[in-house]
């Protein structure tokens, strides 16, 4: 199979290292990719926002097959274009795609299909939002509607926060996805995320992972991408896994054929696990970065086929198989991260793979034959272990082997996990 690769973080790396493994591959480009993608890949310089570029590419180089990694190119109708076509795709069309591209239609889905969802009203304007709030109370949390990088939720502990959050988004704080907002009753629990691939009438379920999103050991500080992950994640035990796929994934993928829309890719659903059971946080309609680097160092199976069955309605034919382990992902990111920060630092040496360990490449570049970090996260140091005590011990192993003098991280990946562990 001739394969192309859009994207150039630390999951598309994952995805990379996981695709180069496959017998089935011949040919494998990604657009633009990074030097850790290089090791597996022809890294090609192709603009994805260019769709007629990218499929005269894939018809040139005669490309079978073409797997998206991030959100805005699917969001933006690439794999529309591509289907059109006539290319097998992995990732959904732009209308599916609205299940990460606006929160107000993920909601309205919810509504519709019974799905279980924090309370929630839509709103395009500043008063009427605020007067609900004044009525709902605190703690509430607003959201702006369109893609934000992660950075359009407010999670508000007072009702002055909370209007503050209000008038940053319709000021144009997160641009034009502030101008609708979602004002959503706040959920109490554990946070785990898991992932399913779907062809549009089939599931796969794949794992459960769970990220820390806080810049800070201890959960503390600004919300990032993501500074670390591990799977599985041990909230998910196999009843919330079975609630999960019942009351929330299957009515999404009938839901969303019934609406003309269906879905096929992989579900990354947010889940906040409270005293009622799982309920929806929001969909994501990609893999997860960093969620991605431990999900593909768990995965015995060869990832092609499975991406290859989502992308034509074959999911129903094949099966994953797990390694039990657990594997940990830490991310090194440039000092000043989710701030402003330096770049182009030299990355002086990264350690070479190692028995169930990995660096992955997100944020870096070469220049004149120097590897550089050109990103706020920049590599992602994974490893798997027989728990998440064993796997976080040997990340940060091979991550006191990276020489990098702008690089930091936290020192806590898994915590929550481990204080399980102990207490098992
Ligand atoms: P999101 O960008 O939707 O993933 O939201 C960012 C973070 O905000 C989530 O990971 C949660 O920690 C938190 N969050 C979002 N919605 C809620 C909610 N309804 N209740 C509590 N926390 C939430
Ligand atoms: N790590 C969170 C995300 O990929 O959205």
């Amino acid at each position: 199979m001739k394969v192309l690769l859009i994207g150039s973080g630390g999951r598309e790396h994952a995805l990379a290292w996981k695709i180069a493994q496959s017998p089935l591959l011949e040919t494998f480009y990604a657009a633009p990719g990074n030097p850790g993608i290089a090791d597996h890949a022809e890294c090609v310089d192709l603009d994805v926002d260019d769709h007629g570029a990218v499929l005269a590419f894939c018809k040139d180089k005669a490309v079978d097959f073409v797997v998206v990694g991030p959100e805005a190119p699917l969001v933006a109708g690439l794999a529309d274009h591509l289907r059109d076509g006539g290319l097998a795709v992995f990732g959904p069309s732009a209308a599916a795609a609205r299940l990460e591209g606006s929160k107000g239609f993920t909601k309205d889905i919810c509504a519709r299909f019974s799905i279980p969802t924090g309370a929630y009203k839509r709103f395009t304007e500043a008063q009427a939002a605020k007067a609900y709030i004044q009525q709902q109370g605190a703690p509430i949390v607003i959201k702006a509607d369109g893609l934000a990088a992660g950075k359009g939720v407010t999670v508000a502990m007072t009702i002055e926060e909370a209007l503050g959050a209000i008038d940053d988004c319709f000021d144009g704080a997160f641009g034009a996805a502030g101008a609708e907002v979602v004002v959503e009753a706040f959920l109490d629990g554990e946070e785990a995320s898991f992932f399913c691939l779907c062809d549009g009438k089939t599931l796969l379920p794949l794992a459960t992972a769970q990220d820390h999103k806080r810049v800070g050991d201890g959960d503390t500080g600004p919300n990032t991408g993501g500074m670390g992950a591990y799977s599985p994640a041990p909230v998910m035990n196999a009843e919330m896994v079975e609630r999960t796929l019942k009351e929330i994934i299957e009515p999404t993928m009938r839901g969303m054929a019934e609406l003309g829309a269906p879905f096929s890719g992989v579900f990354f659903a947010g889940l906040m696990i409270t005293e009622r059971g799982p309920e929806l946080i929001e969909y994501n309609v990609r893999f997860g970065d960093p969620e991605c680097q431990v999900l593909m160092m768990r995965l015995k199976s060869d990832l092609l086929p499975l991406l290859y069955a989502t992308a034509t309605s074959t999911l129903d034919q094949v099966t994953a198989e797990w390694h039990d382990d657990a594997a940990l992902t830490v991310v090194l990111a440039s000092k000043g991260y989710p701030g402003s920060y330096e770049k182009n630092t030299p990355i002086a040496h990264i350690p070479t793979e190692s028995e169930g360990g990995k660096v992955f490449h997100a944020g870096t570049a070469l220049r004149d034959g120097q590897l550089v970090a050109t990103g706020g996260r920049v590599l992602n140091v994974t490893a798997r272990g027989k728990d998440v005590g064993a796997a976080q011990q040997r990340a940060y192993r091979l991550l006191d082997d990276v020489q990098w003098d702008n690089g930091f991280c936290r020192r806590d990946i898994g915590w929550r996990a481990i204080d399980r562990e102990k207490n098992m």
